[in-house]
């Protein structure tokens, strides 16, 4: 075959993230507005184009190591070891910013490269490629990114059981997402969570209460309770900020989203920087925060409509 393309979208963690490394369930959404597409061309060395790097892939720098494991792996499943092709990335998803783009370019390469080989790929065949990367990229990861990237709807996610997908009833219901510019921090997070884990009994209990939240979220989601989403959202900022992956420019901004009359606000994906999330129920009110986001120096600001299940 002349080309392989795949395509991954990133994602939003709406509740849930952190202690759903612990078993708790999270919410996550397909984040369409922003994407990345891996294609496969033949080429007479295995070479790798993209922001960071364009060259062989055996030379690429160590920041793109899961990518490198991640064809490797695929390459040995498809039974392709020895075959040459150069892959081209090209995403909007912003890098560290706790929107999957990690998962989410692993997802594109493994679909790029099961269509380019033309074989056929089961979700979970695509997860566990995914995974190998992740291991990489974050230590010790979930899976939510990967499925959340590479699926078309709203997830209710439990580590390491099925995947449950569900739909987002809310009317009148809009997420603002902001990039604070600057980069997440998700592998130190999750480690150091694991160290207070070890240490402090509270942690246990927060962790657990992230998990309630999660829980309720899925109601107010299903009974169309925007505000109560709100709220909840605010109680799962105040125990993030606990577990410390919240930092101060996280902190000011989620200030800014409430004093814009935000239902509720809260960081999204690993922490320490990346994005936070905003919740309304009016369109003006969520344009009004997203510039009032950008005037406090966001970087980027998306408006997501929760009704669009997209
Ligand atoms: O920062 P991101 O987009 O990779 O999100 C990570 C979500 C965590 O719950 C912090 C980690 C995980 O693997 O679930």
């Amino acid at each position: 075959k002349q080309l392989g393309v795949g395509r991954a979208t990133g994602k939003i963690i709406l509740m849930g993230e952190h202690s759903v490394v612990y078993g708790e369930p999270a919410i996550a959404f397909p984040f369409q507005k922003t994407a990345v597409t891996a294609t496969i061309t033949p080429a007479e060395q295995l070479s790798l184009a993209c922001s960071y790097y364009t060259g062989a892939l055996a030379q690429a720098p160590q920041t793109l190591k899961s990518i490198q494991e991640v064809i490797a792996q695929t390459l040995f499943v498809l039974k392709q070891e020895h075959a040459t092709f150069s892959i081209q990335i090209d995403s909007t998803i912003p890098a560290e910013r706790g929107m999957g783009s990690s998962a989410a370019v692993a997802a594109a390469i493994v679909r790029g490269l099961f269509d380019y080989f033309d074989t056929p790929l089961s979700h979970t065949e695509l997860l566990d490629l995914v995974a190998t990367a992740e291991k990489i990229a974050h230590g010790n990861p979930s899976g939510i990114d990967a499925a959340a990237t590479s699926g078309n709807s709203p997830l209710f996610f439990i580590k390491g059981q099925s995947i449950e997908a569900f739909e987002m009833k809310l009317e009148n219901a809009y997420l603002i997402v902001a990039d604070t510019g600057m980069k997440g921090q998700t592998r130190e997070a999750v480690g150091d969570v694991a160290q207070l884990y070890k240490q402090d009994p509270k942690v246990a209990d927060s962790i657990a209460h992230l998990g309630l939240l999660s829980r309720k979220a899925k109601v107010a989601i299903l009974e169309n309770c925007v505000k109560e989403l709100g709220k909840l959202m605010n109680a799962a900022q105040l125990e993030l900020a606990t577990l410390t992956v919240s930092n101060e420019r996280l902190d000011q901004l989620i200030q800014v989203a409430n004093d814009q009359q935000a239902l509720g606000a809260k960081l999204t994906g690993g922490g320490r920087g990346g994005c936070l999330i905003a919740l309304t129920d009016q369109l003006e009110t969520a344009d009004k925060i997203a510039t009032a986001l950008e005037e406090a120096g966001a970087v980027a600001t998306w408006i997501q409509s929760l009704e669009e299940n997209d």
